[in-house]
């Protein structure tokens, strides 16, 4: 039987990490088309931000991952990592969220 799983994205999506190199409680920040996204694990499940604050345009990913809450780096700003909205911080914007899916070890983004 030939197995394998086709490697084949899924339309509109674009490939950004594998999942083994991202361990849970951990961010990166990737680059799409020029624009800067904040990736995270959150126990096995990716999740994916614009990592700019819209507050400053401090990068998200130099900031702390605690549970599903990601702090900015500057003024300390939270977000939801699952869907950028705003928990606490000096600003009023959520951060845009991408939609994420993880197939055969492969991480994609929504463009
Ligand atoms: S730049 Fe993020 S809270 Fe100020």
């Amino acid at each position: 039987m030939t197995a394998d799983a086709d490697n084949t994205p899924p339309p509109d999506f674009v490939a950004v990490a594998q999942a083994s190199d991202l361990a849970p409680g951990q961010m990166t920040f990737v680059a799409v088309e020029r624009e800067r996204i904040v990736l995270a694990n959150v126990d096995g499940a990716f999740y994916a931000l614009r990592d700019v604050c819209g507050h400053r345009n401090a990068p998200l990913s130099k900031g702390r991952l605690d549970g599903c809450v990601i702090e900015c780096p500057l003024h300390f700003a939270q977000f939801d990592i699952r869907t950028g909205k705003l928990i606490d911080g000096p600003i009023s914007a959520d951060v845009p969220a991408y939609e994420v899916r993880v197939e055969a070890g492969t991480v994609y983004l929504r463009r």
